[in-house]
């Protein structure tokens, strides 16, 4: 396991959960059980990350683009969802992991939205983060803070403004996206925030990823050099 050296583990980690339907079609089995099998992988690696001292994670779960998928597909990521938001608090106690949901929650119902809501209250007092893109886009996230910079009377506004205004405003941007199951995108993901994230991908599908995976790619973040526009 890493050591949690200073200056060593990157602060913020965020990860493209993908492979989990080609993980199910490999073993004859419905894209469903890919599903359940790249949640359970989910708490795993979150939790991983949190043992070697990084502050916050952030997952894609489900994009604004997801809805396209046959019903019973969504219907059953939803599922795993719902499910997951009734067993967060209690899961990431030990870990002292706080929950917060970015993306559009207009379309979930009531309920759900007051799950969420209670989900965040109950750990907010927490010391790392765990943000759950759920329903989450990148352009529509800028598209609705302007809109909303806009509404407030703004006329002209800053970079520092924008990165206020969008869902993860409270969280910074993140040091690495990891992206599993061998596609080189982002697929419409944290585009503000990933401006100066050093990218890696992989083609380990997201239920087949281990550990010592994301380890061996911290310890490559770490080597690469991190100019920022600089010299
Ligand atoms: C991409 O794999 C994965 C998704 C669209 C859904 C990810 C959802 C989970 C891991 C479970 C639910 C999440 C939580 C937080 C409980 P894919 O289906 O595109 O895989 P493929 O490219 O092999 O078809």
């Amino acid at each position: 396991m890493l050591k949690k050296e200073e200056g060593l583990v990157p602060k913020h980690v965020a990860f493209i959960m993908d492979g989990n339907g080609r993980w199910a079609k490999k073993r004859l089995q419905p894209r469903e059980q890919g599903h359940r099998a790249g949640a359970k992988k989910f708490k795993e690696i979150v939790k991983h990350c949190a043992e070697i001292g990084v502050e916050c994670v952030t997952v894609y779960a489900f994009s604004t683009e997801n809805w396209k998928r046959p019903k019973r597909e969504v219907d059953a990521i939803m599922q795993l969802f719902r499910e997951y938001i009734r067993e967060a608090v209690q899961d990431f106690e030990k870990n002292d992991i706080r929950v917060l949901f970015i993306g559009n929650r207009s379309v979930f119902d009531d309920e759900t939205k007051k799950e969420m809501k209670k989900v965040e209250d109950l750990t907010a007092d927490r010391h790392k983060t765990l943000c759950i893109a759920i329903n989450y886009g990148g352009r529509a996230e800028i598209v609705d803070a302007v809109n909303q910079m806009i509404a407030n009377g703004k006329t002209f506004v800053t970079e520092e403004d924008v990165t206020r205004e969008i869902y993860s405003g409270a969280v910074p941007p993140p040091d690495m996206i990891i992206r599993t199951g061998g596609e080189i995108r982002l697929s419409n993901f944290l585009l503000w925030q990933s401006a100066y994230a050093e990218l890696f991908f992989t083609e380990t599908l997201w239920p087949d990823l281990q550990n010592e995976e994301v380890d061996s790619m911290i310890e490559t973040y770490y080597q690469r050099n991190r100019r920022y526009g600089g010299v």
